[in-house]
């Protein structure tokens, strides 16, 4: 075997160089979790019934290890990918150019015959700020969690694609998020990504994210010694990560745990990360 797929063995992984930070994790509980997904006042912690619990973790530096990762096994992929886009504060210039930038990317990694962008998230951390706040950008996720669930993928394919989705459900698909920094290095609050073969079905929970108009389910994760965590330190906006959050296939990574984190080497007054998280649908011949 070539050195290329050697580096990605587990325990190639295990011996990266790495910090010790915390990441927040489900406690378990016996009720289902939810979290109300939307403002109905300016303070505070939003609605939930779910707690959280900070466990010590070693994450490793994986920039040594990233032109091997592979969104079928790790269900994580590191990439250098440029975008033309100037200005990612200007919603028109993302629905024009990142989300086409993205469908073309996703499309090339994994051979999908069409992907579908749906939705984006831009992010910049604000301590002053609880989440959602009103006109301001979503703050980073301080939990391990992943963006759909075995119900929730299937659903989210009717919901988007109309008419065309009884054929779609048919075939492979697979959704996967284009994660990119705005300004970089990112020092602060970077994104900490698990090897989806660190994971056991059942250190995931089902959880409601409940909006106005819907209830979406994600999972967030409970602990395990097992769980393999990577990240890539100081990622510029040149720089992708795509994450597997949901696939048909059941052979290949299908749910990449993920989670911002406290950074402790991360210096005083470093400048608050700012990111654009763009989201996809892939549908394979
Ligand atoms: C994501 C995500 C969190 C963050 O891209 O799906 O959960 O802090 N991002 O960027
Ligand atoms: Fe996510």
């Amino acid at each position: 075997m070539s050195d290329t797929l050697e580096i990605m063995s587990p325990e190639r992984l295990d011996r990266l160089p790495a910090v010790e930070a915390g990441l927040f994790y489900l406690t378990p509980m016996a009720e289902k979790p939810y979290t109300v997904a939307y403002r109905t006042d300016e303070a505070g912690e939003l609605p939930t019934n779910a707690v959280y619990e900070e466990r010590q973790v070693a994450i490793h530096d994986a920039r040594a290890a990233a032109a091997g990762l592979d969104l079928d096994r790790e269900g994580v992929a590191f990439l250098k990918s440029p975008s033309r886009v100037r200005d990612f504060y200007d919603e028109a210039e993302l629905d024009a150019v990142a989300h086409a930038e993205a469908a073309d990317l996703v499309a090339r990694v994994t051979g999908a015959s069409r992907v579908e962008v749906f939705d984006h998230t831009l992010r910049r951390r604000n301590s002053d700020l609880p989440d959602r706040s009103a006109g301001v950008p979503r703050q980073p996720v301080m939990r391990v969690h992943n963006d759909y669930t075995e119900g929730s993928g299937p659903q989210r394919v009717r919901d988007l694609m109309g008419e065309e989705a009884e054929a779609l459900l048919k075939r492979r698909y697979a959704f996967i998020n284009v994660w990119r920094p705005l300004k970089g290095p990112v020092v602060d609050t970077p994104l900490a990504v698990c090897d989806a073969r660190s994971v056991a079905p059942s250190d995931w929970v089902a959880s409601d994210i409940v909006y106005k108009d819907r209830t979406g389910e994600i999972y967030v994760a409970t602990w395990s010694p097992a769980h393999r965590w990577l990240y890539f330190p100081r990622m510029t906006p040149d720089e992708t990560i795509l994450i597997k959050c949901y696939d048909t296939r059941t052979d290949v990574a299908r749910f990449a745990p993920h989670s911002a984190f406290t950074d402790p080497t991360t210096p005083q007054g470093a400048p608050p990360r700012e990111s654009i998280e763009i989201r996809t649908v892939a549908f394979f011949d």
